[in-house]
């Protein structure tokens, strides 16, 4: 396979339409600024709107069109994702955590605003997202979309995101082993990225149990070749192209794969779980095309 093939021009089209219908369909959900409290709701739409790749809107869309989804649906469970992504980068910057000034190419929501408006930008987000997925139909069955909204309630949380988040923290300036390793990227990157693909998914009723668990698979494959790449690009890119400093995980003493295996060794792997990811798939066949391309998308990204 040629590793450094181009996404095709359909597939960008494809993105790049998703992504500006998406930018305004969230634009529309975020409180105005103009509604009080003022300063609160534009540390909101200033942290969501205008930046950000939109990775997991992407792959909620792509499950959806696998599975037929009604994409009314699968906007509503996107949206919830992406908010909840947002707040987690709202936090993750914060001096108590990453202590990052720089985001999407702007200061970051605690330089912007301040410290207390960031964590209240975070709580307010994650409560949007389980509001939307409580007040909009997302499937027929009523235990099938709670079922939905525990994943991504487990997803985020101690045993997901934050968990990771937790992990990462407490791993400065120590050597975590490889399953280590991949236990913190797991849950800190990788719980939202299957939360995506798995809600985009149960949007449409057409899926079997296994070829859930297949997605769930290919989830998990493509959660941990975008935190490998996260790794190398931090170290390997400018702050620039990345919007955010790069440099930071060295800096920070933080164990990565390109700390603990070196660059090469992390090409090699994020590789793999890209290999893994396509595999996975083909289960499908061509309905899984979206998938597959974004799957390269992420591998090949520069940012
Ligand atoms: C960055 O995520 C944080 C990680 C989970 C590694 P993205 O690279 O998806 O950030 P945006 O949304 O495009 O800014
Ligand atoms: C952050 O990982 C993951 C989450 C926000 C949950 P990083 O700390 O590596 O993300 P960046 O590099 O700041 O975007
Ligand atoms: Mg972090
Ligand atoms: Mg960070
Ligand atoms: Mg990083």
């Amino acid at each position: 396979m040629n590793r450094y093939k181009s996404l095709s021009i359909d597939f960008q089209i494809w993105a790049r339409s998703h992504q500006s219908s998406f930018e305004e369909l969230l634009k529309n959900i975020l409180p105005q600024s103009g509604v009080a409290p003022q300063r609160l709701h534009s540390a909101m739409r200033y942290s969501v709107l205008d930046g950000g790749k939109r990775v997991r809107p992407l792959l909620a869309f792509a499950a959806g069109e696998l599975a037929r989804a009604d994409i009314t649906r699968v906007n509503i469970v996107a949206t919830a994702v992406e908010l909840i992504h947002a707040y987690s980068l709202v936090h993750d910057d914060m001096p108590c955590m990453d202590n990052d000034v720089l985001r999407r190419g702007k200061p970051t929501c605690h330089v912007e605003y301040d410290e207390a408006t960031a964590l209240l930008v975070g709580d307010s987000l994650q409560s949007l997202a389980f509001q939307l997925l409580a007040e909009n139909k997302l499937s027929d069955d009523a235990g099938h979309q709670l079922d939905m909204i525990r994943l991504l309630a487990t997803a985020s949380g101690s045993r997901g995101m934050a968990g990771g988040q937790a992990i990462d923290l407490a791993s400065v300036g120590s050597q975590l082993s490889l399953p280590e390793l991949e236990f913190m990227h797991i849950h800190k990157t990788g719980a939202l990225i299957r939360a995506a693909v798995l809600l985009g998914a149960r949007c449409g009723g057409v899926l079997t149990g296994s070829e859930l668990a297949a997605l769930d698979h290919y989830g998990k494959c493509i959660g941990l070749a975008f935190q490998v790449m996260d790794d190398i690009l931090d170290s390997e890119a400018d702050t620039i192209t990345l919007g955010k400093t790069a440099g930071k995980d060295a800096e920070q003493d933080k164990p990565t794969y390109v700390t603990l295996r070196g660059l090469q060794a992390a090409r090699k792997m994020a590789a793999e779980f890209h290999d893994e990811a396509l595999d996975t798939l083909k289960i499908f066949g061509e309905s899984a095309l979206r998938l597959n391309e974004m799957a390269d998308f992420i591998l090949f990204r520069k940012y």
